[in-house]
């Protein structure tokens, strides 16, 4: 089985099953993960998905957009490592990725 692990702002993690071709944003919503809120529904156009990827995984996570670029401008917490979950398409690849949740979406 593959994981992708969130951890939440407190610390606590949820590991949960890569569901390949689908983004990190939906796996998410399936899951349950608290804090992540995607209010647009993947449109690259609310920032409340934002997640921070653990640095050693960030290249694994493929390429950011002008869009995804300028909505992270404006998430108050934002990283080097800092992505949209919307954005993140997923692949076996990131067995074992970790991302943190900010403790505040937009
Ligand atoms: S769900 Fe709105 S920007 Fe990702």
């Amino acid at each position: 089985m593959s994981n992708i692990t969130f951890i939440e702002h407190n610390g606590e993690q949820h590991s949960v099953e890569i569901e390949e071709g689908k983004t990190l944003m939906e796996i998410a919503m399936n899951n349950g993960i608290p804090g992540v809120d995607a209010d647009c529904g993947g449109e690259c156009a609310c920032g409340t998905c934002h997640v921070i990827v653990n640095p050693s995984w960030f290249d694994k996570t493929g390429n950011t957009n002008n869009d995804e670029l300028q909505m992270l401008d404006m998430t108050p917490e934002r990283e080097s490592s800092s992505r949209l979950s919307c954005q993140i398409t997923v692949t076996k690849d990131m067995n074992g990725m970790e991302v943190r949740i900010p403790e505040f979406q937009m």
